[in-house]
């Protein structure tokens, strides 16, 4: 049931991340954005962290531009997790040369986020070309194969026992955030794969992969029909739902969701025109949250490319103030903010790889 008891005490805005003055406004929310909610105020900023004792790190950054899955150098390799639950696990892949064989994943839905490269996947509907900013969905025991052309191949790979899918946003109505058109879906085609005597299967099963030999190709058809099908989704046709003047909770910016996480697209848009409203991620909390935001682009920060971040969930995050006073002076009506990135939420507590230990040091 949806909590709907609300009171206040103390000093305390009328609209909440509006005229906060000399206030500090921390959120604190339960089931991301959704759940009941709790403004704290105060008079100092409160994410300014002298020092921490325990195993518990706020915030990790994992520079995925240095991360050597094994896919970089061995044909027959895999992406690497870097963060994980039983829920969702979120890896890179930086395959050079094409799968040397069909590959199946049965163990669940494959989102794909491609960084950098291009190439095609082979898949057993058609193939599927693919660019950097590309969401390719390749749903739970869907045949496939990832063909990169030559050059720089980086891509978030996000794994989902339960089935990924858009996420509806009923009130924003049929044609935004993503008008169901601009999905692009395979086109049945003559791969013109050489002939063999059998052709390998891959699949993984139960976090193993075994190897199915056939004496056809299973990435090859003729047509196909129905409502399980693979297809991508490019960043920059995902319109932007903001507000000039409020900032809006990223769930609103939800692309996929399944069961235990939902993957939220940032995109550049307008910023938040009302100079006394919030701007920079205001101080927040989500209790029921782990937070992961790879950064696909950010010409307007010093965010880097390809960096993966990991918040725990019921730790604070947001800008501190030195961050916050630096922003404030330079902000003018107009801007825009600039962060192109994908997140994954997930509602149980993500495991960090030793890959990503490693890389966030
Ligand atoms: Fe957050």
């Amino acid at each position: 049931m949806r909590s709907w008891i609300h009171h206040a005490k103390g000093r305390h805005v009328r609209q909440a991340r509006v005229g906060l003055g000399d206030l500090r406004e921390e959120h604190i929310s339960r089931q991301g954005f959704f759940g009941p909610v709790g403004m704290v105020y105060r008079e100092f900023g409160p994410n300014e962290i002298v020092r921490v004792e325990g195993t518990l790190v706020p915030r990790r950054v994992a520079d995925t531009t240095r991360a050597e899955p094994s896919d970089l150098s061995d044909p027959r390799g895999g992406p690497e997790v870097f963060l994980s639950n039983a829920d969702v696990s979120v890896g890179i892949s930086r395959r050079s040369v094409a799968m040397p064989y069909a590959y199946r994943d049965t163990d669940g839905d494959l989102l794909y986020f491609v960084h950098q490269g291009t190439g095609m996947f082979a898949t057993e509907f058609g193939r599927l070309p693919y660019e950097p900013g590309d969401y390719v969905l390749i749903p739970k025991g869907i045949t496939f194969s990832v063909m990169p052309s030559p050059g720089k191949s980086h891509m978030l790979v996000i794994e989902s026992p339960a089935p990924l899918s858009l996420t509806e946003h009923k009130q924003t109505g049929r044609h935004m955030p993503v008008d169901p058109t601009v999905l692009v879906l395979p086109e049945i085609c003559d791969y013109g794969f050489p002939i063999r005597n059998e052709y390998e299967l891959r699949v993984k099963h139960g976090g193993e992969h075994s190897s199915i030999f056939y004496r056809g190709n299973p990435l090859v058809s003729v047509g196909w029909k129905g409502d399980l099908f693979p297809y991508k989704l490019n960043i920059r046709d995902i319109i932007p739902i903001s507000s000039d003047r409020i900032h809006i909770a990223p769930a609103a910016w939800c692309t996929f969701e399944a069961s235990g996480f939902v993957v939220i697209t940032f995109v550049p848009q307008m910023a938040v025109a009302d100079l006394n409203a919030e701007e920079l991620p205001s101080y927040h909390r989500n209790v029921d949250n782990d937070e992961s935001v790879f950064v696909h682009h950010d010409a307007g920060s010093a965010r880097k490319p390809g960096t993966l971040s990991h918040t725990p969930q019921g730790i604070l995050h947001g800008a501190d103030e030195a961050t916050r006073a630096a922003f404030q002076a330079r902000r003018v009506p107009g801007m825009r903010r600039t962060l192109c990135g994908v997140s994954v939420d997930s509602d149980r507590p993500l495991v960090a790889s030793e890959a990503f230990r490693r890389l966030s040091g």
